[in-house]
Formats: structure tokens, C-alpha cells, sequence
């Protein structure tokens, strides 16, 4: 079998590790890849965004299957576009990943279906949305309607937040025409949880959970990022309140999908609140996490070709879900200065004195003659896995602590919070 990856981050990385695993996968090539899938894979120079070019080279090379790693491909249809060309592609088709790329349709879809989420209005006119600001209670959250990069949401503390937020939003469009409808909702209180599955539109296979850790500093301070590290599972929804969640949000939504004429295939991940007043729905998004994947994906026992392969097919009911019963723990190392200005290019050491039990994943790294470099806000993730979490979390920075290059910046109580 020929396997396209699409991608360059550590959730590719990730994704490369256990697609290589596959005694029938005979060739992987990764688009475009970082020097970390460059030792397992063959990178081929073509962004991840240039959907017809890798249509072009997927033909060429004969693909078997081709796996979408990251959000924007998906929302541009590039399942639609291989499929029309007979290609096999993993991942949900564009009006099916409208979950994640339009947060006006992913809360309709809720509100319809009863699907637990915060309260929440929509508004395409400024005014009107200005209007409504003024006899709310705060905090209250604003989202631009599409992919923001993770950056389109704005927690205002009080009424002239809110203004601010809304003005950059819509009028001064920061995040360009993903801010032409915007979605003000009820804040949320309580713990975030990630709960992702893969469906073939019809069965549910739901994984273990995770927990990200998105600010920038210790005890959650500082600027939101990409998410700074991770672990699983996240004991914050277990027992009773993860089935619930599994059949009320996850089955349901696919349910709801269906009865919309939408058949959703690939990773269906949910990214939760649990509340004083049960879990609920914070987000949608169309692909696997990062870096929940780096925690994640290492737990997973069966074959991750076989389940994608299953999910095209229509067949995942054939598959069983097995797990490692390990703690994982990821720790991201960051450029000094992300998610904000950050300088690129310092060398990075101690890659090799990395103990073989621990799985680096890289993230934000370049290859420059002999030495890897830095090139990304997210350079590296350290990820461990050990029979309690406390052994994983010291593991990874033991590990951590052999790795150098200038400025970098990590958190150091990543899994520490339940
Ligand atoms: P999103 O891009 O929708 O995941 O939002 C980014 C982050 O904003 C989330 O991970 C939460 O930390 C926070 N957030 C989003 N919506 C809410 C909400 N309704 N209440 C509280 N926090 C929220
Ligand atoms: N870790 C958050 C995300 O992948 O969206």
C-alpha cells in the first residue's frame, strides 16, 4: 500500500509514527513533512494547502489512501476533489467539516438537536450585534463564524471588551472573512476536556480521552496557544459522565449529521466543558487534535491503516478499539516569545541522548545540513508513557531536560491538573 499524509506538524508526525507501523504499507510520503517524518517517511515538498497539486501528485504515485491531518484542506474540500477522481482520502468532506470550519452551522446543528451547548445568538450585522452587547451579563464569548487558526475567540470580561472584540472581529476583519458572521454565547465555566472518535458515518468509535493545555505559562496563564502539552486519559470524564457524553454528543451529532443528508466519516473531535450542569459542547472540529494526538495516537493498539481503511468501507462496526492502559504525557517545547513574536533558526541539542523509551515528536524544526533547527512557534513534543501518570509527567522532562536551543520555552506542570 502507497499512504499520503497530509501535514507538517506534530499531530502528522504522530500520525506518520503509527501509519508506519503497518507491515502493508510500503510507501509513506508526507506533504509536507518535517525532518521528523523525513526518518520514517518520504517528505514531498507541497503544502498542505495546495489541494490540487497533491490531487496531481496522488495520481502520479499511485495512492492507495491519503490521510488529512490539519483543518484547512478539509474545510476547502479536498475529500470532495480526491473522491471525484477516485481516490481513496480519509477525512470528512467539506459540507461534513462545516462542523469545524463554521461555528454558526455547528451550533445550528446543535440547537436543533438538542446537542448540550452553550447558549448563544448569531449575528451577520454589526449593529445589531453592538445592540445586543449592551444588556448582557459577562463574561461572555465572541467567535468569528470560520477558521481562525484557533485565534477567533474572545472572552470579554465586561461591555467594553466585548465592543472591542467585536469591532476587530467584524469591522476591522483580523481574521479576514471569517469574521463576517459572528457567534456571541454564554460563558462556560468549569474543566476542558477533548473527547474525539472516528465514525464512518453510522458506528461510533470512541477513543480515550485527553486533556490540552492551551495557555502559554504555568496555572494557565498568559496568551491561548496551540496547546502546550498534553495527557490522557483525562479522568475528568470518566465512568458514567464519558458514556453520557459519548451517546449525547458524539453519536447524537452523527446522528444529527445524517438526518441533515450529511454523512460524516473520519475523526469526529469534540472539544468539551465539564460543567456544574453536565458536559458540554465548546467546539467541533473535523481531524485529530494537537497535541492530543501525541497522547492520544501512542495508546492506540490497533491498527490505525486498518480503522481508516474500515471508515471508507463503511465497516468500522468490524473494528474493535484496543488502548494501551498507560498514562501519556506530551510536553510541547516552544519557541521563546509563541504564540506571539518568536525568532527561528537556533540549533537544536540533545535529540540523540533521548532515552528510546520516549517518543519525540517533531513539531516546528527544519533540517539544516547536519543540524535540525528551529522553524516553528511548536518545536517538539516530548511524549512518555508509563503505568501512572506521575512516572509519564517524569519521564517527559527528564527527558525534556536534555533537549537545548535558545529561548526555549516550555510549561512545566503539564498533566498536573486533575
Ligand atoms: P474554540 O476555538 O472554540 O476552541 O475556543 C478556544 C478556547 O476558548 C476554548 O478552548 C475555551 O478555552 C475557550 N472558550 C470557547 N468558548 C467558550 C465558552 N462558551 N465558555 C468558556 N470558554 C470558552
Ligand atoms: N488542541 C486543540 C486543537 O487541536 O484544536
Amino acid at each position: 500500500m502507497k499512504i499520503l499524509l497530509i501535514g507538517s506538524g506534530g499531530r502528522e508526525h504522530t500520525l506518520a509514527w503509527k501509519i508506519a507501523k503497518n507491515p502493508r504499507v510500503k510507501k509513506l510520503y508526507v506533504a509536507p513533512g518535517n525532518p521528523g517524518t523525513a526518518r520514517i517517511a518520504q517528505n514531498i515538498n507541497i503544502k498542505a494547502t495546495n489541494i490540487e497539486a497533491l490531487l496531481e501528485f496522488a495520481i502520479d504515485s499511485k495512492i492507495d489512501l491519503t490521510v488529512v491531518g490539519p483543518e484547512q484542506p478539509l474545510a476547502e474540500g479536498i475529500v470532495d476533489l480526491f473522491e471525484s477522481q477516485g481516490m481513496r482520502i480519509f477525512g470528512p468532506n467539506k459540507q461534513a467539516a462545516r462542523l469545524e470550519s463554521s461555528k454558526v452551522f455547528s451550533k445550528n446543528l446543535m440547537q436543533k438537536y438538542n446537542i448540550p451547548t452553550a447558549a448563544y445568538r448569531t449575528f451577520t450585522d454589526y449593529t445589531k450585534a453592538r445592540q445586543y452587547l449592551v444588556n448582557q451579563t459577562y463574561p461572555l464569548v465572541l467567535k468569528a463564524n470560520g477558521l481562525a487558526a484557533g485565534k477567533g475567540v474572545v472572552i470579554a470580561n465586561n461591555l467594553h471588551e466585548a465592543v472591542e472584540a467585536l469591532e476587530s472581529i467584524m469591522q476591522n476583519r483580523v481574521f479576514g472573512n471569517a469574521g463576517s458572521e459572528i457567534v456571541i454565547e454564554e460563558f462556560l465555566a468549569g474543566e476542558e476536556v477533548s473527547l474525539l472518535a472516528f465514525t464512518d458515518g453510522e458506528t461510533v468509535l470512541p477513543m480515550v480521552t485527553a486533556q490540552d493545555h492551551k495557555q502559554a505559562y504555568d496555572k494557565d496563564l498568559g496568551p491561548n496557544t496551540g496547546g502546550m502539552g498534553a495527557y490522557s486519559p483525562a479522568l475528568i470524564l470518566d465512568g458514567e459522565k464519558y458514556n453520557t457524553a459519548v451517546e449525547e454528543i458524539l453519536v447524537n451529532t452523527v446522528k444529527a449529521l445524517k438526518k441533515e443528508g450529511i454523512t460524516y466519516k473520519g475523526i469526529l473531535y469534540a472539544g468539551l466543558m465539564v460543567t456544574a450542569e453536565g458536559v458540554k459542547v465548546i467546539e467541533f472540529n473535523s481531524r485529530f487534535g494537537d497535541p492530543e494526538a501525541q497522547v492520544i495516537v501512542p495508546r492506540l493498539k490497533t491498527d490505525l491503516v486498518d480503522i481508516m481503511l474500515a471508515c471508507l468501507d463503511n465497516d468500522l462496526k468490524s473494528i474493535n478499539l484496543e488502548w494501551h492502559k498507560q498514562t501519556a504525557v506530551c510536553v510541547i517545547l516552544a519557541s521563546g516569545g509563541y504564540p506571539l513574536q518568536y525568532q527561528k533558526g537556533y540549533e537544536i541539542t540533545g535529540l540523540k541522548a533521548i532515552p528510546k523509551d520516549i517518543i519525540l515528536f517533531h513539531a516546528g524544526t527544519k533540517q539544516e545540513g547536519h543540524k535540525i533547527v528551529t522553524a516553528g512557534g511548536r518545536v517538539l513534543g516530548v511524549t512518555a508513557l508509563a503505568e501512572n501518570k506521575e512516572q509519564a509527567i517524569a519521564q517527559a522532562y527528564n527527558a525534556v531536560e536534555l533537549i537545548r536551543f535558545q529561548d526555549m520555552h516550555y510549561r512545566t506542570d503539564i498533566g498536573q491538573r486533575k
